[in-house]
């Protein structure tokens, strides 16, 4: 694949795609150490062909962005909270952390490298950085690899759902994550089982799929790459509390930002019964940033929450504040923002 060329970017039409840039982050875990790493230009991994990641999925990963602001600067948005959750997820999975403070520095070395690549302020677009680590042993048996390879790849994305536009959503039949399963670590199988549901959900007219809790199917869980949230007709922010669920970065500085705001927040049960207790709904994350639903279609019955067309109020408000810190327009109150 060619490496991306700067003049042939259209900053205001990224899409959320994959594009080549010059540099890119490599370390490997070998002789019970890692070793050390640093920049490459090889955006090529190769594995044996019995790679444990290849056929039992050893693999994490993270999303994270690079935001520029109005005076030209760089900078991340809790790039220490990525830095935990890897080594998180790959507790799980059984693989060798990566130690956190290398982490942060990997990625700042990522973004300086490439920095030229980072969208301009205004533009909407930020740089999407992606860390991740998979198991390369040779292994035809199941059990945890005693190698590894640490890498980090970063490009130029507009917003995966555009703008501030309410989406129609599906509930699935399908579980993302088993209730004692991966559902809380970054890893692969996750997304890979996502796949079918998703395509239903886009075959049939949505913008994506709800997960329901897998024990009950009673209750909300998330969307396949984002947390979700509702606004009560009290006026209060809710979010589903779940042991299946990726515990969101993004979610986590919302349920802040929704204190501040007096929406009295609260990690709680969400009935898929009971949508009509809820004026607001949409999706947060990394990627999504945070995106409205404008409906939610649940075994062919469609709930409306504020409009099909218009974000409403608090979902806006949650939006401007959250975009507004991660760019440099709001302050930073909490220390979120680290410079690059
Ligand atoms: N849930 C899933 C399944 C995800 O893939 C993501 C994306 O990272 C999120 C939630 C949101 O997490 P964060 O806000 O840390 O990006
Ligand atoms: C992210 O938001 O960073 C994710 O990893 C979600 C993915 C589906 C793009």
């Amino acid at each position: 694949m060619a490496k991306q060329k700067l003049e042939d970017l259209d900053w205001t039409n990224l899409g959320f795609a994959y594009r080549d840039l010059p540099y890119s982050y490599n370390e490997e875990f070998k002789d019970g150490k890692w070793q050390n790493g640093g920049l490459t230009t090889d955006s090529t991994l190769t594995f044996n062909e019995a790679a444990e990641d290849l056929h039992y999925g050893q693999e994490v990963f993270e999303g994270m962005k690079a935001y520029r602001t109005k005076d030209g600067r760089i900078q991340l948005f809790r790039p220490d909270m990525n830095a935990k959750r890897f080594t998180n997820s790959a507790k799980r999975l059984v693989m060798e952390p990566y130690p956190e403070d290398k982490f942060v520095e990997a990625v700042k070395e990522v973004v300086k490298a490439n920095a030229d690549f980072v969208p301009p302020y205004g533009s909407g677009g930020s740089l999407y950085i992606r860390p991740f680590m998979v198991g390369t042993e040779p292994l035809v048996g199941v059990s945890p690899s005693s190698t590894y390879t640490f890498h980090i790849y970063a490009t130029p994305v507009g917003a995966y759902i555009k703008g501030l536009h309410p989406m129609p959503y599906m509930v699935s039949k399908y579980d993302r994550a088993a209730y004692a399963g991966t559902g809380q670590a970054k890893t692969a199988g996750n997304y890979a089982g996502s796949l079918l549901a998703a395509k239903e959900a886009k075959d049939n007219g949505f913008a994506g799929e709800l997960y329901l809790d897998p024990r009950q199917h009673k209750y909300v869980d998330e969307f396949g790459g984002a947390n979700f949230y509702a606004i009560g007709k009290d006026g209060k922010f809710y979010t589903p509390k779940s042991h299946s669920i990726l515990p969101s970065i993004t979610k986590k500085s919302i349920l802040q930002i929704a204190k501040d705001l007096g929406l009295d927040p609260s990690e709680t049960n969400i009935d898929v019964n009971d949508l009509d207790e809820y004026t607001e709904a949409g999706a947060m994350g990394t990627a999504a940033v945070i995106s409205p639903v404008g409906s939610l279609t649940n075994n062919g019955k469609k709930h409306v929450f504020y409009s099909e067309t218009e974000p409403g109020p608090i979902t806006q408000k949650l939006y401007d504040t959250l975009f507004g810190i991660q760019s440099g327009d709001v302050e930073d109150k909490y220390g979120w923002v680290v410079p690059v």
